[in-house]
């Protein structure tokens, strides 16, 4: 393997190879703090929906006490997904034999069971995983020995809050999804440069500077951010009048990016789920406050939408690219694509302790 240091990207293997995939689950994904949606979702007592950390599927679910709980969503019997999609309950009931747990996780019955030996229901409850918020903005982290969510988040709330966004003001107005068939890693690499940006993405350029002297990138801790300005005669795709004078555009490590763009306040929350090496599903949320205009929040959504239908060829391509053993490693051009350096490194970090560099 050629040194990242002198700009040699990752093994392009580690984009293609079931054991890499298997160890990204346990280093990072099982260890890190993941936004899984909104505190909207599960407002009422008995609400619930699914997602998931990486690949373990989890259900999120207000109890009795309004508490919001987090578990695993794997029957303690023979391990069938307990609830699917979302929806309200007084139970969460497995399809498969019928065992019913409590809101608050707790094995309440299952049938047959009582003359059973050896059988302790207060063993078998569902499976608790750490849950917290930031605003309306929901996280879970199967660690139970992982940094607080605050600490996790670092500066991000200061970088939204000081681009004019009040996020417990915002309300989720948007859904999209992109199925790629692609290794996530792929996908991260896209969002932390804007190399590629003049030759794909011709009505953002018109709209956002993209000049490498304003188009600024640094860490901090979990954070990869990049900030740009408006151009100075943009070409507008969206009426960019408002509070918001720069786009802000944040990945918090591993795969969830935050995006604020020129305008009126709003907030893009865009998570992208590995399924496996080559295949990746996103979820985009849109944000706004209450107010915005709805020309504002259309033709944003719909500009963004377009910006995000680009990128899949290209992702798509890279994969294909991966896979096809032709190069060993790629070269990156540092000035435009430090972000992706410094994510690479991380991910060399996260897993060189527990994979050998074949
Ligand atoms: S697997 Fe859930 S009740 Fe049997
Ligand atoms: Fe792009």
């Amino acid at each position: 393997m050629k040194p990242l240091a002198e700009g040699w990207t990752l093994p392009c293997s580690w984009y293609t190879d079931p054991l890499i995939f298997q160890q990204e689950q346990q280093v990072i994904f099982q260890r890190t703090w993941q936004y899984v949606g909104t505190i909207a979702q599960v407002a009422q007592v008995g609400d619930y929906f699914v997602t998931q950390c990486g690949t373990v599927p989890i259900a999120i679910v207000r109890d009795r006490s309004h508490i919001l709980r987090a578990f695993i969503n794997v029957c303690r019997h023979r391990v069938a997904e307990v609830v699917q999609g979302s929806g309200n309950c007084s139970m969460l009931q497995c399809p498969y034999h019928g065992w019913t747990y409590g809101l608050d996780g707790h094995l309440h019955s299952a049938p047959r069971c009582e003359q059973e030996a050896n059988f302790n229901a207060a063993e078998l409850s569902l499976i608790s995983v750490r849950i917290d918020c930031w605003g309306p903005f929901i996280f879970v982290n199967l660690d139970s020995a992982a940094v607080p969510l605050q600490d996790y988040l670092g500066e991000l709330p200061d970088l939204i809050r000081t681009v004019g966004i009040d996020i417990n003001s915002l309300q989720l107005r948007q859904h999209t999804s992109f199925d790629m068939a692609a290794n996530w890693k792929v996908i991260a690499e896209n969002f932390l440069e804007c190399y590629h940006c003049p030759m794909n993405h011709p009505a953002f350029c018109q709209l956002i500077d993209t000049a490498p002297t304003v188009y600024q990138f640094r860490v901090s801790d979990r954070l990869l951010i990049t900030t740009a300005p408006l151009r100075h005669s943009p070409i507008e795709a969206y009426p960019t009048d408002g509070a918001v004078s720069d786009s802000l555009y944040v990945l918090l490590y591993p795969n969830c990016t935050f995006e604020v763009y020129p305008g009126q306040e709003n907030l893009s929350v865009y998570r992208f789920d590995p399924v496996s090496c080559d295949r990746t599903f996103g979820r985009l949320d849109y944000f706004f406050p209450p107010g915005t205009s709805l020309e504002f929040e259309l033709k944003l959504t719909a500009f963004l939408n377009e910006v995000g239908m680009e990128d899949v060829p290209l992702v798509e391509s890279v994969q294909r690219g991966l896979q096809s053993n032709g190069v060993p490693q790629g070269h990156l051009v540092l000035g435009s694509e430090g972000l992706i350096h410094q994510f690479q490194m991380q991910i060399y970090q996260d897993l060189h302790c527990s994979y050998t560099i074949g």
